[in-house]
């Protein structure tokens, strides 16, 4: 008998440290500096991404979880019995649970993330919450095309893909159809993909989204800085440099940017980097969709949309896609 909170498998596909170096190097050596959003969520930047989702202004994650807690039962029984359930980006492993609730007898939970030990004190959670459920942890970069070990299977169980969070709004359109694609050949046909998407809504509510009173989500943005003082002997000052998040409603999104606050000169890893005042390293997008805009985008990438919910004040939208 497996013990309460042993994984059934711990599988580690990470990325070796020194790309950290190499995406940094190359990224603030650019004209238009900017360095990939998944290098924000090291161990400090996931527990502070953690406090993001409980601030007032932070609409996303709690109107989520109302949204999912409202159609779970019917989500359980659209993905049948014994189905495989595999979340990207699994962080806190908080919203699957209301998933697992609903399932019958799921066959495996697999959660994939690219920060290693919360991933592993998550899926342990998950397994001693749930015994009777086989959980498969999988610590990689779930942008890079992902070979899934074999999984527990049981019967005719069909896969559910899960993707919440809007992070599917960290991609450009383009990127977003490409990793759709690339999911939809891991669920594999009679599966189903169940992907949270934010909304386009009024900009004063999105700004005010990224821009906290309680500055957690500048933290979040500027532990970037600190991580690479830690983990790339650099010396940017902290108290040089700015969150800057903005709403580009032509685009569509929020984009997210560190600015220089002086012109200035920052060793990392040997080099110099010179940063006049007011340039700005690029972190992070944020895509924000309609309905219709986001199932046109899933169309693309060999989906079929089967249904959505949203909140009664249409701040967020959960969408199921299946593979036909
Ligand atoms: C995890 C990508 C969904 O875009 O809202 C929150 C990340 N960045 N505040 C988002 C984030 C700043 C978040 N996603």
């Amino acid at each position: 008998m497996r013990q309460g909170g042993a994984l059934a498998a711990f599988l580690d596909l990470a990325p070796a440290e020194e790309s950290f170096r190499d995406a940094v190097l190359s990224g603030l050596t650019r004209r238009a500096k900017s360095i990939p959003c998944r290098f924000l969520y090291d161990e400090r930047g996931s527990a502070l991404f953690e406090e993001i989702c409980e601030l007032p202004e932070y609409y996303l994650t709690r109107t989520e979880i109302a949204i999912l807690a409202d159609c779970a039962g019917e989500i359980g029984a659209l993905a049948g019995r014994h189905a495989q359930l595999i979340e990207f980006g699994s962080g806190a492993s908080r919203k699957v649970r209301l998933l697992l609730d609903a399932l019958e007898d799921p066959a495996a939970y697999v959660a994939i993330d690219i920060s290693r030990e919360p991933l592993r004190r998550a899926a342990e959670a998950v397994a001693a919450d749930f015994p009777k459920v086989p959980v498969v942890a999988v610590c990689a970069d779930y942008l890079q095309p992902l070979r899934l070990p074999p999984l527990p299977a049981r019967g005719e169980g069909r896969r559910l893909g899960f993707f919440p969070g809007s992070t599917i709004g960290n991609f450009t359109p383009a990127a977003a159809v490409d990793f759709l694609a690339g999911c939809r050949r891991v669920i594999e046909r009679g599966g189903a993909f169940l992907v949270g998407v934010d909304l386009k809504k009024a900009p004063a509510l999105l700004h005010a989204a990224y821009n906290d009173r309680a500055g957690v989500t500048a933290q979040f943005n500027l532990n970037l800085l600190e991580r690479i003082n830690r983990e790339l002997d650099a010396d940017f000052d902290l108290d040089r440099f700015a969150h800057d998040a903005s709403y580009n409603e032509a685009a569509g999104r929020i984009e997210i940017f560190i600015r220089s606050r002086a012109d200035q000169i920052v060793t990392v890893a040997g080099r110099a980097i010179r940063f006049a005042e007011g340039e700005r390293i690029h972190t992070e997008d944020s895509c924000k969709y309609t309905v219709a805009e986001f199932q046109r985008l899933a169309a693309r990438s060999g989906f079929r949309p089967l249904r959505h919910w949203i909140d009664p004040a249409a701040l967020f939208s959960v969408h199921l896609l299946g593979v036909a």
